[in-house]
């Protein structure tokens, strides 16, 4: 695979001090990524909404090392010092400090620099949202931003392919934060440009009824999960049923693709409520096995159910890895639905918390 074309090329410029802040976006998918090898290589391809509402805003502060702090070649560190929401977060630097091992081959420029990163995500802290692929992706554009003033030729189109690049090596999602409203990770025949290294917009045109689409989150359950993702994830190198859920993602990928372009919505339901359960059952048929969702999240999968049939609606519903749902529903049922969630949903959510949230178009700067 061409990851030489991630190298950055040697600096035009030089950039004593410099700060950027991006605002970028959760994501949800609709066809799950569930399986990888190294590094951070998808078994199979997948799809999200790009989200807007939950997001991570992150400004990164450079300030290039003296010669006399620059490390010989052998005991090269990245220098940063990291804080969340006011307050420096030692807890949350092995994660970075592991990204930025992954990415120095790419962007070997962050060893000239001393980083302060100030993040803070628009959820609440531990709500349960994934926040690695919004405080990822949005790490990977301030270096995105460095790199395009190191070497003001890269194009706008390049850094965001990078940038999902980048993000990819910290947490396989947050390569589908950089862009929306909706993105495909993973090589796929029928998806043009589609790469296993990073995320591209969905390429075809996408019908009007999935337009501004809806997605409330339900916050069932705020705690840290059981089971991580990167547990997961290996479990998936001895699972008896791997295979063929890689090749049953694949082809849902592509009845997702014309879904999305026909405005099947039927069939989207049906599909994206399909993917979110078979992902569950890959983890409950793991060894170890394990449930990630709650009763809770049993009540609210009946009760959108119910409301579905008796209301002829097209609300669904779709969940990550966790206990929390999403239900997705097109813009013109909005209130209803709304209306639905706030009476009968809300008793199911910790403290009756919920998000609503649309879909997005990605990261921003600010
Ligand atoms: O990006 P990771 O390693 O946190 O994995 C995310 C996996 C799911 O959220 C369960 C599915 C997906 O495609 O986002």
């Amino acid at each position: 695979m061409d990851t030489a074309q991630f190298i950055s090329k040697a600096n035009t410029n030089s950039v004593e001090k410099a700060s950027f802040t991006w605002q970028t976006p959760s994501n949800i998918a609709l066809v799950k990524y569930w399986g990888k090898s190294n590094p951070q290589i998808p078994r199979n391809a997948s799809i999200s909404f790009t989200l807007n509402n939950c997001h991570t805003i992150t400004t990164i502060d450079f300030m290039r090392k003296r010669n006399s702090e620059l490390d010989s070649e052998s005991e090269k560190v990245v220098d940063f010092d990291l804080f969340f929401e006011g307050k420096q977060k030692d807890a949350f630097k092995p994660k970075i400090a592991e990204f930025f091992k992954r990415i120095q081959e790419y962007c070997p420029y962050i060893f000239d620099y001393k980083m302060t990163i100030n993040s803070e995500n628009s959820f609440p802290h531990s709500s349960g949202i994934a926040s690695s692929a919004s405080g990822l992706s949005a790490i990977a554009m301030c270096l995105m931003s460095l790199e395009s003033e190191l070497n003001p030729d890269l194009s706008a189109k390049e850094i965001n392919k990078k940038a999902s690049f980048l993000a990819r090596l910290g947490s396989g999602s947050a390569s589908r934060s950089i862009e929306g409203p909706m993105v495909v990770w993973g090589n796929h025949p029928e998806i043009e440009g589609s790469s296993d290294l990073f995320g591209v917009q969905f390429p075809y045109k996408v019908h009007p009824v999935f337009d501004n689409y809806q997605d409330a989150i339900l916050l069932v359950d705020k705690g840290e999960k059981q089971v991580s993702s990167t547990v997961g994830h290996n479990l998936m190198h001895e699972h008896p049923y791997a295979e063929s859920r890689f090749t049953q993602a694949n082809e849902n990928l592509s009845k997702m693709s014309e879904i999305l372009q026909n405005g099947d919505i039927k069939a989207f339901v049906n599909l994206v409520e399909s993917e979110a359960l078979t992902l569950h059952a890959m983890m409950m048929t793991s060894n170890p096995y394990f449930i990630l969702m709650k009763p809770n999240t049993l009540e609210i999968i009946n009760k959108i159910w119910e409301y579905r049939t008796e209301n002829n609606s097209n609300i669904c519903f779709t969940l990550d890895a966790g206990a929390n749902v999403h239900v997705l529903y097109p813009e013109n049922e909005k209130e209803k639905v709304n209306h639905f969630i706030e009476n009968e949903l809300s008793i199911y959510c910790q403290k009756n918390h919920y998000i609503y949230d649309t879909v997005g178009l990605g990261a921003n700067k600010m």
